[in-house]
């Protein structure tokens, strides 16, 4: 049984050619016209039925939702809206769907009740727009690593080290919950565990990647991350992807370099292959747009906004500049930040972020050379022995959407740092060794990939970018 795509036959010559479809139905309209979807585009294709050449039993099947195999002539369309349209000659249903118990029928759905929905709401055209978009993003990760000279490297998913040392891992055990083996010290004896060790799934697989990078050059992780922080925000997620370039021989700025044509890179990739999915996108979000007060509303349609990240240069600045920035501030001054600025140090907010993002500079803005105390114990430190050669890049309506740095690479700076942390040596033997044997400037960043996919789409929440979302207490599906 040969059929063709929508996507291809809205780009064919109709020349009356018989043409096998499948798809499900979008609208049934007076009974006799089909809109048909495969997800292969966000159109449809227009079927015409004669309905006196059909047994009434058989139309009556035909509902949002049904699936159908389509066959019949290819012709120019008499109607607006369509430049084809098939006169349907054979209908075969696949499976109906009651219209009285199937939820997503041809209205205005929230993306509450759709998030509850979560394994039927690809059939909608915001999420089989966003699925394909995100997708296309995910192929040009790949392409634009590849073109780049990287190699495509998997960092162990379940880990023995905490690389953020923010502890907020899930445990992998296979320990009995109700009986664990007690130790000397009546603590739970994971000497008895699977793995003879605490493991946990993986926050990050740059520790990894570094090892990698040391032998071959630039590398690059894209796979599932998992942190068990407690944050019910639209712009966290417990389980997400993330893409980590690690590169030997490469300082903060050309780190810096890289992370922007890679964004740069990917978004013109998006508007090249997308463009149909973004243009439904835009609409849909204008259409949002208008919901809210004007003070809220995003001034720039979705493509030109995309358009505007690739044509301009992101801002750089220190953090030390922005904290000055941020203190002069008017919401500082006026005391409408959560978190009141006033020193040097201050970890910095959402809220300060977007500010700087938004407010002040109007466009992209990497950060670097934060203080020392607010970030991780790999991070390079500076010559005033207070800052590190840390960067993170913000983004308008999303804040940090990459977290990046210039790694230690001298081990006893390293080492000084560990014990002052309390992070045992034994633990990170191996990563110690890469600073014994052939130790070299070396950098990376982490982007998260579902910040990058509601940037590109234009949705409002994480949620909403991902099949499933894992988030705290929920983890349906
Ligand atoms: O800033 P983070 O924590 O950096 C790291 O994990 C480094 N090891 C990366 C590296 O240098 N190789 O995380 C990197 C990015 C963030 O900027 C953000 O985009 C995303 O990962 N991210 C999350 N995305 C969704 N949900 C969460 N809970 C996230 N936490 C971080
Ligand atoms: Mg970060």
């Amino acid at each position: 049984m040969k059929s063709i795509s929508i996507k291809e036959i809205l780009s064919t010559e109709p020349k009356q050619q018989e043409v096998t479809v499948n798809g499900w139905v979008k609208t049934f309209r007076s009974n006799r016209f089909v809109a048909l979807n495969d997800g292969s585009t966000i159109h449809n294709i227009q079927c015409v039925v004669d309905f006196e050449d059909f047994d009434e039993e058989l139309l009556k099947q035909i509902a949002t939702g049904a699936a159908l195999r389509i066959t019949g002539a290819l012709v120019e369309s008499q109607g607006k809206g369509q430049r084809v349209e098939i006169q349907v000659s054979k209908i075969f249903i696949h499976g109906s769907a009651d219209p009285e118990s199937y939820p997503i029928q041809p209205k205005k759905h929230s993306m509450e009740f759709l998030r509850e929905k979560a394994h039927l709401r690809v059939r909608t055209n915001t999420f089989s727009a966003v699925m394909r978009v995100r997708s296309a993003l995910a192929f040009a990760v790949h392409k634009y690593f590849t073109d780049n000279g990287f190699y495509y490297f998997q960092a162990p998913i379940i880990t023995g080290s905490d690389a953020e040392g923010a502890g907020e891992m899930f445990r992998v055990t296979t320990l009995d919950g109700k009986n664990p083996p007690i130790d000397e010290n009546g603590a739970i004896n994971h000497k008895e565990d699977f793995f003879g060790k605490e493991t946990n799934l993986t926050v990050s697989g740059q520790l990894e990647a570094e090892a990698y990078a040391m032998g071959l050059g630039k590398v690059y992780t894209f796979g599932p991350t998992f942190r068990a922080e407690n944050s019910n925000t639209s712009r966290h997620l417990a389980e997400f992807w993330m893409i980590e370039p690690e590169m030997a021989f490469f300082d903060l700025d050309a780190n810096m370099d890289l992370a922007e044509d890679f964004i740069k890179a990917v978004l013109s990739y998006v508007i090249e292959n997308c463009l149909d999915d973004l243009e439904f996108l835009e609409k849909r979000l204008l259409d949002e747009e208008k919901t809210k007060p004007q003070a809220e509303r995003s001034d720039m349609p979705l493509i030109d906004k995309l358009k505007f990240i690739i044509d301009n240069n992101f801002k750089r600045v220190t953090y030390t500049e922005a904290i000055d920035i941020l203190r002069n501030s008017k919401p500082n001054k006026k005391k409408k930040f959560k978190y009141p600025i006033n020193e040097w140090g201050a970890d910095l907010q959402s809220e300060h972020e977007r500010y700087l993002v938004e407010k002040h500079f109007k466009c992209p803005v990497i950060l670097f050379d934060y203080p020392a105390k607010i970030k991780a114990f790999y991070m390079r430190l500076n010559e005033d022995g207070k800052t590190v050669r840390a960067m993170d890049i913000l983004f308008p309506g999303i804040g940090e959407i990459v977290g990046g740095s210039q790694r230690e690479e001298r081990l006893d700076v390293l080492k000084e740092k560990m014990a002052a942390l309390d992070i045992p040596e034994e633990e990170l033997w191996w990563y110690l060794d890469l600073r014994k044997f052939g130790t070299a400037v070396h950098s990376g960043f982490g982007l998260g990939f579902e910040r990058l996919v509601l940037f590109a789409t234009g949705m409002g929440n994480i949620r909403d970018v991902i099949p499933f979302p894992r988030t705290p207490q929920n983890a349906e599906f």
